[in-house]
């Protein structure tokens, strides 16, 4: 039997085994999703929203790219933010990341990786951003501070997007929240949470017409 095939199996047995505990769970999600959280995550196998989360089908929206970036240019997360917001009316926006993230420890590296270059180039910006404070501290902590001042970075360029600052003059969501995940224990940590309307650096903020 190839690897692949294996899945296949196991699908079978995942989907027979929801509707013996829930016999309309098939029928509820083919009708409608609302889930009230967009997860921007890390790519990597070892942090998957849902399980992580305890969260089922249907309620968790998911972007993942490596080392769970937000970039102003990238069009595929712009829609699935546009969509969110607008169409899905998500609550809540999380950018996860992780330690021991392979992203951030490239990005750490003079290494060249061909066309991830440019990807990472984003990482090294933020440790360019933050040079001092991950020069000064222990060896064993400069990969999971670029770690967490990454996810920080990231959810601030949320706070830059004309998406979250329309949907916040609308009204009262979405909230933004970074997080880091241990890959040791399981767990997840919050980082910052950042409530709708606060203010956003005014260099960074738009004015709206309507
Ligand atoms: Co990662």
């Amino acid at each position: 039997m190839k690897e692949s095939d294996k899945l296949l199996l196991s699908n079978k047995a995942w989907a027979r085994e929801r509707v013996e505990v829930d016999p309309d769970f098939f029928r509820r999600l083919v009708n409608q999703q609302r889930p009230h959280f967009l997860w921007i995550g890390c790519s990597d196998s070892r942090v998957p929203a849902n399980e992580i989360t305890g969260t089922a089908p249907g309620e968790v929206f998911v972007q993942r790219n490596i080392a769970n970036l937000v970039v102003p240019t990238d069009l595929n997360l712009l829609s699935v933010i546009e969509y969110a917001i607008e169409v899905l009316e998500v609550e809540h926006i999380i950018v996860c990341g992780h330690y021991g993230c392979g992203g951030i420890k490239a990005a750490m590296t003079p290494r060249s990786y061909g066309a991830l270059n440019k990807w990472l180039r984003n990482i090294k910006d933020v440790y360019r951003l933050h040079r001092e404070e991950i020069d000064a501290a222990p060896l064993e902590r400069k990969v999971d501070l670029l770690t967490e001042l990454n996810v920080r970075e990231q959810v601030a360029n949320l706070t830059k997007t004309s998406l979250v600052q329309r949907a916040w003059r609308r009204g009262r969501r979405p909230w933004l929240h970074g997080w880091v995940y241990s890959l040791a224990d399981g767990i997840l940590h919050e980082l910052v949470s950042i409530a709708p309307g606060t203010p956003v650096d005014p260099i960074y903020q738009f004015e709206f017409d309507e």
